[in-house]
């Protein structure tokens, strides 16, 4: 008879283990069904755990090369891009992960929004889920630091400065961030063990009570609150069909693609490495990732010390959500109009501070016009044509310089 090498392991895994009631549970929890409504958005919190996996993996072959202090970070993430094979392909996948990463906590986080999957019984996901978004955002901003390049080690100056306009705590805060009242190479080191240790450990663990509370209430029906949750009999009733083949493909198609999406921007589209930090000179037109940049553009119109808590408050008010402004028992986004308007209200408001942002301080080509857009976003009409490199998005004067924005591993 042929050895089969999967059943040889399981009769040796039986013959040590009661394995009948782990299969039982794996096939029940694999087989559940899934709503009828379920559709192609469903499947963006897996592409989003998929990309986190990622970005462990080409993280931690990182970490391999990289060195934390000021006067080596610099020239090891050089050594890294320019002699380490395929580092320059790990760094680049690991910079535009961080991007991608972030689209689609977002995109995640409106699907569930719509559909009202934040509602009782499911409001520790909700909450679980915005703590990860902060997460995710402190990967960013920690990770900016680390090629302690001008736009690193200045992006980090003026983000930093933000939170000691807050009185009493703000310069303690501050300065427990950064380590002293400088940006320098403790900074560096604080940034480092956030980034590399303490972030991914609570990612981790999080992730994991994440998708165990959605396994353990499945995925929100439509139907209002009021009503008792269908069970797997109901759901194959209404059209639902097992998580096993059916959505686990969906999902796999959907990995794949967005692997596949990942690859090509890290293969094409390698991220910029300035020149080394150099505390004495600041460099103009320096700008923070383009999702810090709704918060960065309210400094401008808000005095700082309202502009800085604006951000916190805003993940707390999304926290807050299930429990405190959307207590209605409907889940249909139909029956949830008023919900959806606010939310698209609120969401139309901070990309336009975050294009407003983006254009500010740059000179930009539009409609046979070159303008100069001021620190507060308005346009200034200054000569007839396009001008060169006028329409590029980028800040004028890092242009000049021949600077690039980001670039943290
Ligand atoms: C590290 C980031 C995250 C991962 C890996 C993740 C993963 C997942 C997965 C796999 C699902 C089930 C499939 C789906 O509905 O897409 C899900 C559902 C859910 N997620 Fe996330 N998620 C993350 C972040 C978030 C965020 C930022 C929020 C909201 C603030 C959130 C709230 C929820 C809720 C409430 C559900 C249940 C929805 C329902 O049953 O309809 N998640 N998540």
């Amino acid at each position: 008879m042929k050895w089969n090498p999967t059943k040889a392991l399981r009769d040796w895994l039986e013959a040590r283990f009661e394995l009948e009631p782990v299969v039982r549970l794996l096939r029940e929890n694999l087989t559940k069904p899934v709503p009828a409504h379920v559709n192609w958005l469903f499947t963006l919190g897996s592409v989003l755990a998929a990309l986190l996996a990622v970005q462990l993996f080409t993280g931690v072959l990182l970490m391999v090369h990289y060195k934390p202090s000021g006067q080596e970070a610099f020239q090891s993430v050089q050594h890294i891009t320019y002699d380490v094979p395929l580092g320059w392909l790990i760094r680049s996948a690991h910079n535009w992960g961080s991007h991608l990463i972030v689209v689609l906590a977002l995109l995640h986080l409106a699907r569930v929004l719509v559909y009202g999957g934040y509602k009782k019984p499911r409001e520790l996901t909700w909450g679980v889920g915005v703590a990860l978004l902060a997460i995710i955002l402190g990967f960013g901003f920690t990770g900016y630091l680390l090629p302690w390049d001008q736009v690193a080690y200045w992006g980090t100056v003026v983000a930093t400065e933000a939170p000691a306009s807050i009185p009493v705590v703000g310069p303690l805060t501050r300065e427990f961030m950064i380590g002293g009242t400088e940006v320098a190479d403790p900074t560096l080191g604080r940034f480092y063990v956030v980034h590399v240790i303490l972030l991914p450990v609570a990612l981790i663990a999080l992730v994991g009570l994440h998708l165990l509370l959605i396994r353990y209430h499945g995925t929100s029906p439509l139907s209002g609150t009021d009503q008792p949750e269908p069970g797997a009999d109901e759901i194959r009733r209404q059209g639902g069909k097992p998580f096993l083949p059916h959505h686990a493909l969906r999902d796999s198609a959907a990995i794949y693609v967005a692997i596949g999406a990942l690859m090509s921007l890290a293969l094409l589209l390698p991220p910029h490495l300035g020149d080394m930090a150099d505390p004495l000179i600041t460099p103009p037109g320096i700008k923070p990732e383009w999702y810090f940049l709704p918060a960065y553009q309210l400094l401008k119109y808000v005095p700082e010390v309202v502009g800085v808590q604006v951000p916190p408050l805003v993940l707390v008010l999304l926290l807050l959500l299930p429990i405190l402004f959307d207590r209605s028992s409907h889940r249909h986004p139909r029956r949830r109009l008023r919900v959806l308007v606010v939310a698209t209200a609120a969401a139309a408001v901070i990309c336009f501070l975050g294009l407003l942002g983006h254009l500010s301080d740059t000179q930009q080509a539009l409609l046979g016009k070159t303008y100069d857009f001021d620190v507060l976003g308005r346009p200034h009409a200054v000569k007839e044509g396009v001008a060169e490199g006028g329409s590029s998005g980028r800040p004028q004067a890092a242009q000049e310089q021949g600077m690039g924005e980001g670039g943290a591993p």
